[in-house]
């Protein structure tokens, strides 16, 4: 029988979800929670729970384009959040009922991840099983992301510093500095990200480069006090005590490539490492060598992978 996610039981569909993923990628009922219903984007009419005798044996959850949250090109674009099922069959099933929806509704494109409030930046490489079966369904293969990884411990910024850089946690008198930096340099995701995670958590989750008091660059930093805890933090299981998460990251165009981005990174995450960070992760890059002069190493490879709709 098939039901949507009011009402449900999200214990028993995050022991879905373990059965179904690697054990680097568990999830606790919360995370589950905030990461689908909980987010603003959530696709109650298209997302459905499969039940064999008031268990669940698979779900499919899909996600609305960010478009009317921030500005992004494609209003028809869905999102496969997150799926698992006890047999293939099973995911053969939701599968087609999400996609007659969808396709009812003009969709446009299904991407797998790379929603609001993601779980997946692509599919990971250990979840072979889950690849197969999305190349079947017509997902067609983009570019490869990773996470990156190291131990902070004892970790500090030996490299230059340019002269008037200023670094530091952010209090309450940034945000008017923060808030006109992100909507001219980043003005979709990581502006809509950063702000909530400031809403939530306080200006101080952002670690700022500033130049004459003003914000030129951020890093969003997390660790285990995050209320919301997005993007790499979201394996906080498998990163294990003390872990941190440091992204996004980006500095105003007129001053890259001059020493302000590396800087800003090395001075993050010797603020984390001062903090008690132990393993912290960089999620969703490609920037393997920029991180990589940090310390950072490739532990989790995803591809990304969509379907267009005819
Ligand atoms: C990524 C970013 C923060 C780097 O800052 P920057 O000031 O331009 O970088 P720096 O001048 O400090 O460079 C530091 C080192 O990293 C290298 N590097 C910088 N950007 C790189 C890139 N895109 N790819 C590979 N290496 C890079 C530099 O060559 C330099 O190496 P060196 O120390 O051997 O000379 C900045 O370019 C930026 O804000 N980009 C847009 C946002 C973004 O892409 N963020 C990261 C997403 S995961």
């Amino acid at each position: 029988m098939r039901q949507g996610f009011l009402g449900a039981n999200f214990e028993a569909l995050a022991e879905l979800w373990n059965r179904f993923h690697p054990e680097k990628y568990r999830v606790d009922a919360s995370l589950l929670i905030q990461n689908t219903v909980g987010s603003p984007t959530f696709d109650w009419g298209a997302s459905c729970i499969e039940m064999r005798d008031d268990e669940p044996i698979g779900f499919v959850a899909v996600k609305r384009s960010p478009a009317s949250l921030y500005r992004h090109p494609d209003k028809d674009q869905y999102h496969l959040t997150a799926l698992a099922y006890n047999d293939a069959e099973t995911g053969l099933e939701s599968m087609a009922y999400v996609k007659r929806i969808l396709r009812n509704r003009g969709a446009s494109r299904l991407v797998f991840g790379e929603d609001t409030r993601h779980f997946w930046p692509g599919c990971p490489a250990e979840c072979a099983k889950l690849g197969m079966f999305l190349m079947v369904q017509g997902f067609e293969e983009g570019g490869e992301v990773v996470d990156l990884e190291r131990d902070l411990q004892g970790y500090r910024y030996e490299g230059v510093v340019p002269e008037g850089d200023e670094f530091r946690r952010l209090d309450g008198k940034d945000l008017p500095s923060l808030r006109s930096f992100l909507s001219t340099e980043f003005p979709g995701r990581w502006q809509y990200d950063t702000l909530n995670k400031v809403e939530a958590e306080g200006p101080s989750t952002v670690f700022g480069l500033l130049q004459n008091g003003n914000v030129k660059g951020f890093a969003l930093l997390q660790n285990a006090s995050a209320k919301l805890p997005i993007g790499g933090a979201i394996w906080r299981s498998d990163l294990g005590d003390n872990w941190a998460a440091l992204g996004p990251i980006g500095i105003a165009k007129e001053i890259r490539g001059g020493g302000h981005g590396g800087a800003l990174l090395g001075r993050a995450l010797q603020q984390m490492a001062e903090e008690g960070a132990r393993r912290t992760i960089i999620d969703w890059t490609t920037l393997v060598d920029f991180y990589g002069k940090f310390g950072f190493e490739p532990s989790r490879r995803y591809q990304s992978l969509a379907m267009a709709f005819e």
